[in-house]
């Protein structure tokens, strides 16, 4: 069987931000059809509050919120305590080639560096003013895959690229 693959999934602005009072800094809909377009079908891991700021489990897609809080319940997703039982999860429901996305917050993408070996990140050649942030990682432990350049006219031409790194073995 082919072994999972985890992958972060996140939108960063030039100076590393991603939220701003628990919501996205921007509105970019070219990320948002980016981000359904890969994760449709596949199984999506987040944290409490980035799941509270979307207010709603995806459809289409098998949801998985970790918080530490016992008796948390949302219909239609599963809801984990640990980083571990999230990893579990998506053992069991995986159908083996599926892609496993890691899809925020800070709290989340901190501790899933370290096991994640894709991330795709779409870099918003801006900065924004915000209170969490794409945490630092060491450029020379992943290669940059691809790299798709935009520029989007109604955003003042606001530049933003599409890359994919992944782990060097
Ligand atoms: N730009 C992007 O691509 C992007 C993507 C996603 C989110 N965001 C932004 O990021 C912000 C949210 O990020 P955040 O770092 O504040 O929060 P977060 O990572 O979404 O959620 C943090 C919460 O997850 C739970 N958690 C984290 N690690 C855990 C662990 N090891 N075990 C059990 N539970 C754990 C805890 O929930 P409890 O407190 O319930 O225990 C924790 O408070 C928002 O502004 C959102 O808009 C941006």
């Amino acid at each position: 069987m082919t072994p999972l693959r985890f992958s972060i999934l996140v939108a960063m602005a030039n100076n590393r931000v991603i939220g701003r009072d628990n919501r996205l800094p921007w509105h970019l809909p070219a990320d948002l059809k980016h981000f359904k377009f890969l994760t449709m079908g596949q199984t999506i891991v987040m944290g409490r509050k980035t799941y509270e700021s979307i207010g709603k489990p995806l459809p289409g897609r098998a949801n998985v919120i970790v918080t530490r809080q016992m008796d948390y319940e949302v219909p239609g997703a599963v809801v984990v305590n640990s980083i571990e039982d999230a990893l579990q999860v998506c053992e069991e429901t995986s159908m083996g080639n599926a892609e496993n996305f890691i899809i925020g917050g800070e709290k989340l993408y901190r501790q899933a560096l370290k096991f994640c070996q894709r991330m795709y990140v779409t870099e918003i050649l801006r900065d924004y003013e915000g209170n969490v942030f794409f945490p630092e990682f060491d450029k020379s432990e992943w290669e940059e895959k691809q790299r798709d350049k935009h520029i989007s006219a109604k955003d003042d031409d606001l530049e933003y690229h599409f890359v994919i790194y992944e782990r060097k073995i």
